[in-house]
């Protein structure tokens, strides 16, 4: 094929907007065909579990019959109250998910993982220059962010998917954001991340069709946690959250709206523009700034 063909058939492939594409294939409520992961019985382990949506997901495993729950934190003074919750079910790993020798020890204990949430996740530095393209002294920290929102949950997932399939089959939710959608100007190497983490969702649910493993792309909206946005008040709690996400994914969505995402998808939809000069204008006028960084 002539190379001037394979850039028109790119162009016509493309020809929708991109953010336009995304939420009409949103908007048709993507289901796995044949596919519904149930948390009763399940064995999962969550990144992130010592606070927050992560520490949600884990009560919620537990109260809705999870097995056995691989509670994962980087800092292991964290985990303690993690088991405390139902020290038969909860067993304590230290995951930093930035550090391959703490990631292959996991694998190497949680041999019986039918469910991998990776819920951890860096908003970036507290100097807001640094969360930025232009201001920031140089990339490194917006690199660390797409480590931790991006690669690592990729790095995680290729480790457990063979586990998964040797223990029957099962679920990989990645938690994604609202943020996937748009970028948030204060946020912009979060925004970036969670975009690629949504596409890497996509192309792994892609090569694990043929296989028993739901792939969820968790898009998250408000919760109330150390990372929602200064000021804010009308965010879920983390355990709500974590229902709404294990509710959707017994029905075998692909697509995950918990905490008001989808009316955020829907205005962004009605006028992706105008979403996008509302986001510029806040920048300038009154960014916006999550409670604690950490
Ligand atoms: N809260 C919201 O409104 C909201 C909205 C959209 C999406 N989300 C998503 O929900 C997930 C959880 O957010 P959250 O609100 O619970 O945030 P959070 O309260 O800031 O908790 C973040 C969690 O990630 C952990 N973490 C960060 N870097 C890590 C690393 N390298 N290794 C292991 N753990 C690490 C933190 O551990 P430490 O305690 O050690 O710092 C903490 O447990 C994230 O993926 C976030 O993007 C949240």
């Amino acid at each position: 094929m002539k190379r001037r063909d394979v850039l028109n058939g790119l162009a016509a492939a493309m020809a929708v907007p991109a953010m336009a594409s995304t939420v009409r294939a949103q908007n048709s409520g993507q289901q796995e065909p044949g596919k519904s992961a149930s948390v009763e019985g399940s064995v999962a382990l969550v990144t992130g579990s010592n606070r927050g949506v992560g520490l949600g997901f884990v009560k919620v495993l537990l109260a809705r019959g999870a097995k056995r729950v691989y509670a994962t934190a980087r800092n292991p003074d964290n985990l303690p109250n993690v088991v405390a919750l139902d020290p038969n079910r909860v067993v304590p790993l230290v995951l930093d998910v930035n550090n391959s020798e703490h990631r292959l020890a996991a694998a190497a204990q949680a041999t019986d993982v039918t469910w991998i949430i990776n819920n951890a996740a860096y908003p970036g530095s507290r100097i807001p220059e640094e969360r930025r393209i232009r201001s920031a002294s140089a990339l490194d920290d917006c690199k660390q962010v797409m480590e931790t929102n991006c690669w690592s949950p990729a790095e995680i997932a290729r480790l457990f998917i063979p586990i998964i399939l040797n223990n029957g089959g099962g679920a990989i939710a990645n938690v994604l954001s609202a943020a996937s959608w748009f970028c948030l100007p204060e946020y912009s190497s979060y925004s970036l991340s969670k975009a690629a983490a949504m596409m890497m969702t996509n192309g792994l649910r892609a090569e694990l069709d043929r296989d028993p493993i739901l792939v969820a792309s968790v898009f998250t909206g408000g919760v109330d946690t150390r990372a929602s946005p200064a000021g804010s008040s009308g965010g879920i709690s983390p355990e709500e959250h974590a229902h709404q996400v294990f509710d959707s994914m017994a029905q075998g969505d692909t697509d995950v709206y918990a905490a008001g995402s989808k009316r955020m998808r829907d205005l962004i939809s009605a006028d992706p523009e105008a979403f996008e000069r509302g986001r510029i204008k806040r920048f300038y006028e009154n960014p916006l700034t999550i409670r604690n960084h950490i």
